[in-house]
């Protein structure tokens, strides 16, 4: 079944990265020199997805100008004759119409996010891509897609057990093929005791229209958000549910640590940064281990 929609929640309030994100939007922070946001919208693109939603809240304006056209900076570029900049600064301008936004009037979860967009989404199935959560190499929502058939299928990792309590965690079921697993149940931020396995939900998702009837119903979870892992949870055993291990590297940049790693993955694959900065981390960072 083709997947055509993708939503984009951003709506959340990015207090790990405070003061940064006092009045900047998390998923505007660059990796290199592109921002969160914008890698996803072209995992999504390259994908094949052709209507990308988002799901703002208040503070997160820029957003939006950053998916349209910056008349002065591209008049400046363009006299100067600065065309593989000027190319650069509008190569996200996508066909008008096919970014649309809602706004999330509080921040009451992931789940609660999801709902917001349901008047744009009609009788099928929908992408969700978690920006802050940046895979590197290949492209995991088109994975995912070619995979997909029926019902929802979530990207998941092996993480360590003592970091399950920060995922939702699946219990796994029978292996469907090397990539794609059954899913039996599934626990938002489980302690390590409770958890089922050491197999977590990192930010892309298929979700079938049934799971906007369960956030409907409002009910709260874990941190008394909306969470989408426990209405995706409640359809198990009513339609498919599978996991998609994905191969590739994925960088929480939702966490300091990550978005620094990630800084660091990205820039040594800039030819014109990767000799300079491999010698400065030997030598300056790492001289004396
Ligand atoms: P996070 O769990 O990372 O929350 O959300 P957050 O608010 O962005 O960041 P912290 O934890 O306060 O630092 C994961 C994704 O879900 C979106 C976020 O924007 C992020 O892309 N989200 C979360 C919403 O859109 N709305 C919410 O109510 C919560």
């Amino acid at each position: 079944m083709k997947v055509k929609k993708a939503i984009f929640p951003v709506g959340g309030l990015g207090t790990r990265f405070l003061p940064a994100t006092k009045s900047m939007p998390k998923e505007m922070l660059p990796i290199v020199d592109k921002p969160l946001i914008q890698y996803a919208v072209e995992e999504a693109a390259n994908a094949g997805i052709e209507q990308f939603i988002f799901v703002t809240s208040r503070g997160k304006s820029a957003i939006e100008n950053h998916f349209d056209h910056s008349f002065e900076l591209e008049n400046n570029l363009l006299s100067k004759g600065k065309r593989e900049t000027l190319k650069t600064a509008q190569e996200m301008l996508k066909i008008p119409g096919s970014f649309a936004y809602v706004r999330q009037q509080e921040p009451a979860g992931l789940g609660h996010a999801v709902w917001c967009a349901r008047h744009l989404i009609g009788d099928e199935p929908v992408a969700i891509i978690l920006a802050d959560d940046l895979i590197h190499g290949g492209n995991t929502i088109k994975e995912m897609i070619d995979n997909y058939n029926s019902g929802n299928m979530l990207a998941v990792m092996d993480v360590d057990k003592k970091e399950v309590s920060s995922y939702g965690v699946i219990s796994p079921g029978k292996l469907i093929d090397n990539n794609v697993t059954e899913i039996l149940g599934l626990v938002e931020k489980p302690s390590i005791e409770k958890a089922p396995s050491n197999m977590a939900v990192v930010g892309r998702y298929i979700i079938e229209p049934a799971v906007f009837e369960v956030l409907e119903k409002q009910n709260r979870g874990s941190s008394n958000e909306i969470q989408l892992t426990d209405a995706i949870a409640s359809r198990i055993g009513k339609s498919n549910c599978v996991g998609y291990k994905f191969s590739q590297q994925r960088f929480d940049c939702g966490s300091k640590l990550g978005f620094i790693q990630a800084n660091i993955r990205f820039s040594i694959e800039r030819p014109e940064m990767k000799q300079n900065l491999k010698s400065w981390l030997k030598l300056e960072i790492f001289s004396d281990d």
